[in-house]
């Protein structure tokens, strides 16, 4: 049975972040897709519109809470996805980043349990490890659908932890989905033993098919608190993210402004006139075409080039491809020979709070070329067959 335990993250964010940009290489490591897929000319219409409607206030200091028509439209959209809220529910944030930061410390005092899926996106946990949290990692069920339930009730129920921080739709690095049927069960335990849910929604929008019901759409904000941001869906550059923390409102609103007083006012503004103007939807439409396109480019060279046994579970949508290994390979050893030829991958390891029985990597589809990201996976793949 799985305890609660103290960690160190093993990564630093910094340090993947530093690498983003490194002219020349492949990168398939990173969180993002390629520039080519970012609606720059119209963000920067809309932006244009911003300055000319509102010139000198969008330079000014303003409200905390953020711009009042952009929570307006986030409020509306949530709707949309069964989610009533109202615009002053909800405060925007310098991306997901923070309003997992806020949520995270306003709800765990150093010592306290916390339970995350396993594996999990290292940055939260990079947090987790700053507040001194215990961690009580909850295994996936290995079919795409998120965590294993019957597991994780037994170890909320055993361990009460005081948070669940969880990523309901394809989930980074394993790009799982907690299906739509066992969303309300989740959220039902979770209430019944008094743990907060922390829903992390950042790739919900990139779902094939649309944005799934989120977890917070079966409860009224008592149970769980839902953070997302557009990074993923529109651009990580603008830093918008939003965060509706249901009976945490005066307390994550006050962190919030600690922290930064308030957000980017002229990014925001451009994201309210994109969305005013309904660009998401088609953006969105034009984004699922397109990742479809790379995971199925990205399996077929898996399939050709990786070692027999290779295991990738496709996911509902995005960009990321989660590849185990049937054999124990020393994946830092695969990783420096495959970067000593210009290609980079994330190591599974860092997603976990301790070492996972077997080798993983985490390959991001979209933001290379097509042909780079063949060539990518193919110097992945012998740099894996010199490892065996
Ligand atoms: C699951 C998850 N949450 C949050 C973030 C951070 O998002 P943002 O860039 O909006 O701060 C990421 C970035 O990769 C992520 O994968």
């Amino acid at each position: 049975m799985n305890e609660p335990f103290h960690f160190k993250a093993s990564a630093r964010l910094i340090d993947f972040m530093r690498q983003a940009d490194e002219p020349g290489l492949i990168n398939l490591a990173a969180g993002v897709p390629g520039l080519d897929s970012l609606p720059a000319a119209a963000l920067s219409e809309a932006m244009g519109e911003a300055i000319a409607k509102e010139g000198a206030r969008l330079f000014a200091y303003h409200h905390p809470d953020g711009d009042h028509g952009l929570r307006e439209l986030l409020a509306a959209r949530l709707e949309k996805r069964g989610v009533a809220v109202k615009g002053s529910e909800l405060f925007t944030t310098t991306g997901c980043t923070q309003g997992l930061s806020v949520m995270l410390s306003v709800i765990v005092q150093p010592g306290d349990v916390v339970a995350i899926e396993a594996p999990a996106y290292y940055g939260m946990l990079e947090i987790l490890s700053e507040l001194g949290a215990r961690v009580l990692p909850l295994p996936l069920g290995g079919d795409g659908g998120g965590v294993e339930m019957g597991i994780a009730e037994e170890l909320l129920s055993r361990w009460k932890p005081r948070c669940l921080v969880i990523c309901s739709s394809l989930s980074n690095p394993s790009g799982a989905t907690v299906p739509e049927d066992g969303r309300e069960q989740l959220v039902e335990i979770c209430r019944g033993l008094g743990v907060r849910i922390i829903e992390d929604d950042i790739y919900a929008e990139l779902v094939d098919g649309g944005a799934p019901k989120p977890m917070r759409a079966f409860d009224d904000g008592s149970t769980v608190s839902f953070v997302s941001s557009f990074s993923k869906s529109i651009s990580p550059g603008l830093r918008v993210g939003y965060c509706v923390p249901g009976s945490l409102f005066d307390q994550a609103t006050a962190r919030k402004c600690q922290q930064d007083l308030h957000s980017a006012v002229p990014t925001e503004a451009a994201l309210r006139e994109f969305l005013a103007k309904d660009a998401l939807d088609p953006h969105l439409e034009m984004l699922r075409v397109r990742n479809a396109r790379r995971r199925a480019i990205g399996m077929k060279t898996i399939t050709r080039c990786f070692p027999a046994g290779t295991r990738v579970a496709p996911p509902r949508g995005g960009y990321m491809l989660w590849a185990e290994f049937a054999a124990a390979h020393d994946l830092a050893q695969v990783r420096a020979r495959a970067r000593a030829q210009g290609v980079a991958f994330a190591l599974g390891d860092v997603f976990y709070t301790n070492k996972p029985g077997t080798s993983y990597m985490r390959l991001n589809c979209a933001k290379a070329t097509e042909e780079e990201l063949v060539r990518g996976l193919e110097i992945i793949g012998s740099a894996l067959a010199g490892a065996d």
